[in-house]
């Protein structure tokens, strides 16, 4: 999980954060099992703005959607990304710059910031960072249920390919505020990320306070808070804070951060209560964000077709209920000193563990679940004999890149 390259964790706490890893995914295995039936009380800042779309929307079930994105565009993606806001809607954006995982929690974080702002939040698309450049990038709304997310949350996500033509559309100029030179001393510009490009944007940035942080002056974490990045969004604290602009890449243009969209470098360091606080209950981007997130029908699909080939289910029979870990070895070798033997925990602790999720599941929900499926990068023939003679399952992935590409 939160195993970002820069991050500046001691050696002792990274260690104990692989330990976690291996439990956290146990448990967000079970916490999706789970999560269908979420209880949702918070009134919705939004209302459809009427009138700006010809086209009644519905969801798969027929029903009217009115978090739709359509009704919060005027209208097919433009050429300039302005011309398809709605003038009386505010938005927030941001940009991603991590791998896969990260920048899931960092789309979150953003939609999460759309709650706190009272804006919509637009989203954009997922990077092949962890795969090669050579790979064309995904839609968010390719690997998550973007309708779904946004009835169960009440807040519309609008995603950028709805906004812009990303093929044919011209380079925007846009006001941002950067947030990594306000948390942190070693870079010394806002942080990285091929996204802008990609949405052929020209960003002018203002360096955000340093008040941000989470941890006042602290060097040895940077993180910023939800509650500083909310209200930098707001008139008051955002003229407070304005200084001047460095000029974009391009044009060359110094711009003020946009009020209509406002936008942020990098929001995987935020947080509202402690540094890295995802995995614990109270992480509100978890509580009202992450939990509601789901794949799409298609990945689902493609998802259980693996899981039945390798259970060997037959034809006409349901999926059995399953329980999946994932260990991720590979990269994480980089955080154990040489000695991964004590550094990864054992197929033995996993079990325990694994155990334990059975019998949640078994009193909280009545469900008895047999199978368990192990997905991981480690290669060692070894470790997959223990993994099997444990009675659990890995994937055939030996077609995988054939059929669907490299991811
Ligand atoms: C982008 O614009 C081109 C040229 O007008 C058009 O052919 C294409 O369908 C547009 N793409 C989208 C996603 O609207």
């Amino acid at each position: 999980m939160p195993l970002g390259s820069d991050s500046l964790f001691p050696p002792v706490r990274r260690r104990s954060y692989v330990f976690i890893t291996c439990f956290v995914l146990v448990a967000v295995t079970f916490i999706s099992l789970l999560s269908s039936s979420v209880w949702n009380i918070r009134p919705s800042p939004y209302l459809p703005t009427g009138g700006s779309q010809e086209t009644w929307s519905q969801n798969p079930q027929g029903e009217h959607d009115p978090y739709h994105h359509q009704y919060f565009l005027k209208g097919p993606p433009t050429e300039r990304f302005r011309d398809n806001l709605l003038p009386n809607v505010k938005y927030i954006t941001s940009w991603i710059s991590a791998g896969w995982t990260n920048d899931v929690m960092t789309y979150i974080n953003l939609i999460y910031l759309g709650f706190l702002t009272n804006r919509v939040p637009i989203v954009g698309m997922f990077t092949p960072s962890h795969i090669g450049g050579h790979v064309p990038p995904i839609n968010f709304g390719d690997v998550f249920d973007v309708p779904r997310l946004a009835k169960a949350l009440r807040l519309p996500v609008v995603e950028w390919h709805q906004v812009k033509n990303l093929t044919h559309g011209d380079l925007d100029e846009l006001g941002c505020w950067n947030l990594w030179e306000a948390v942190q001393d070693r870079e010394h510009m806002a942080r990285r990320s091929s996204v802008p490009d990609l949405l052929k944007l020209d960003i002018s940035y203002t360096t955000a306070p340093t008040g941000i942080k989470l941890i006042p002056r602290y060097e040895h974490d940077q993180h910023a808070s939800f509650s500083s990045l909310a209200a930098l969004s707001f008139p008051e604290t955002r003229a407070e804070n304005l200084v001047e602009p460095r000029a974009s890449p391009y044009h060359a243009v110094k711009l003020p951060p946009d009020e209509q969209v406002l936008c942020y470098d990098y929001l995987y360091y935020v947080s509202a209560h402690q540094p890295f606080e995802f995995d614990f209950d109270f992480s509100p981007a978890w509580l009202f964000v992450g939990q509601h997130m789901h794949w799409t029908a298609e990945l689902e699909s493609i998802t259980d077709g693996y899981i039945r080939r390798a259970f060997g289910t037959q034809e006409g029979q349901p999926t059995p209920p399953w329980i999946s870990i994932h260990v991720r070895h590979g990269d994480f070798r980089n955080w154990c000193e040489g000695e991964t033997k004590d550094c990864f925990a054992p197929i033995s602790v996993i079990a325990r563990r694994v155990e334990e999720v059975k019998k949640e599941l078994l009193e909280r929900k009545g469900l008895t679940v047999d199978y368990v499926i192990m997905t991981s990068d480690e290669r060692d023939p070894k470790w997959w004999e223990e993994v099997t003679a444990q009675g659990w399952f890995g994937l055939d992935h030996s077609q995988t890149e054939e059929i669907y590409g490299p991811w």
